[in-house]
């Protein structure tokens, strides 16, 4: 069966004010901090990395950039905590694993971008997002902007009482992420894949399950550096494909996909000094580039409501930030 992708009428209008309420969120934390706009989501960055991603997909599944098996396409990586403040990280959060290939030709999405020749995959710590379309999204973001103690009233007020309950339980009920080497990591929406779609994961890859022991409000930098610092750390990236509207919806990223994984590649991150020189070149640098599913060929268009609100906030974060443009090589790791 083909995917489709159901779009209303008002959207855009509704992306554009949704695109100025994230704005007006980094000028107000940017205004509280005294210093310059940064990202408005995401912005506690536990660490950037350089890594390779080699293609190994069936014929099945060669599309885009995983067209060619063997292709190995040097990557930036960033870990990052989604909240739009710098929090402990014991505090309940989304974890963010975004990924830019560097190298990759072809026409690009964004008009202004279009030789740009990067591909981005954004990836969080659960299958699914908890919200059924932007609109929630906003609602939640709006809820939880002055923090925890402010949040369930807000949701109720929003939401009303099952609800809220039901977003906060499903956000609650994830899997800790205890480390970035040992959880799987996931888009929660589709983009396209070739003429059919997709969502795509990472799962660890043979790294051990015993990592160092950290504690403390940045236990995910820390233990994330340690393991880099020690060896190598690796991860299976696998695509689940579109079967029908049921089973693989494309409008709504509150339902799981139920569908079969294919392994597309694999992702290596070689063993780096976080604290070297090099090291803190590469963070500083990742930290200025801008990651973004948008950032991507026609063959990996994003799809989806979640996806097409995504288009217009992240250039706003992107833009009032001043971000790095777009690399075309990435740092060796030293
Ligand atoms: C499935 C849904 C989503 C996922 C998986 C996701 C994931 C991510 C990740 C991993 C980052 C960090 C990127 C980095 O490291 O630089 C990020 C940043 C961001 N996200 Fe999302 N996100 C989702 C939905 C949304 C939505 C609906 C909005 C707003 C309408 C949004 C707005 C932003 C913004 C403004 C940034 C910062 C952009 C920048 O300045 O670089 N996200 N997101």
């Amino acid at each position: 069966m083909a995917f489709g992708e159901t779009i209303a009428q008002d959207e855009e209008e509704q992306f554009k004010a949704f695109g100025e309420e994230i704005g007006a969120l980094q000028r107000e934390r940017a205004a509280a901090r005294g210093g310059q706009p940064l990202r408005a989501l995401h912005l506690k960055q536990h660490h950037g990395a350089v890594g390779e991603l080699v293609v190994k997909a069936p014929d099945t599944a060669r599309h885009g950039v995983f067209s060619m098996s063997g292709k190995s396409w040097p990557v930036y990586v960033r870990f990052s905590n989604g909240s739009s403040r710098h929090q402990g990280d014991g505090e309940p959060d989304v974890r963010g694993f975004a990924l830019k290939l560097v190298g990759v030709p072809g026409q690009k999405l964004i008009p202004e971008l279009t030789s740009a020749t990067t591909q981005d995959f954004l990836l969080i710590d659960t299958p699914i997002i908890p919200f059924r379309n932007p609109a929630e999204f906003m609602m939640f973001v709006r809820s939880a902007k002055d923090g925890p103690a402010k949040l369930l009233p807000r949701l109720i007020g929003h939401f009303g009482l099952g609800r809220a309950l039901g977003i906060l339980w499903g956000a609650l009920r994830a899997d800790k992420v205890k480390s970035y080497a040992t959880h799987g990591f996931h888009t929660a929406a589709p983009i396209a894949f070739g003429k059919s779609a997709a969502k795509l994961a990472l799962f660890p890859n043979g790294n051990s399950e015993v990592g160092p022991r950290v504690k403390g409000n940045d236990y995910l930098r820390q233990e994330i550096a340690a393991r880099l610092e020690e060896g190598p750390l690796s991860w299976t990236l696998r695509a689940q494909l579109f079967i029908d509207q049921d089973k693989t919806p494309i409008e709504d990223t509150s339902v799981k996909w139920d569908a079969p994984w294919v392994d597309l590649a694999t992702l290596n991150l070689p063993r780096q000094d976080p604290s070297s020189p090099r090291g803190q070149e590469i963070t500083e640098l990742v930290s200025n580039l801008s990651f973004d599913p948008w950032h991507a060929s026609e063959e990996h268009r994003p799809l989806g409501q979640i996806m097409r609100a995504r288009r217009v906030a992240y250039a706003v974060s992107v833009i009032a930030r001043q971000a790095a443009p777009e690399p075309t090589s990435v740092l060796s790791p030293g």
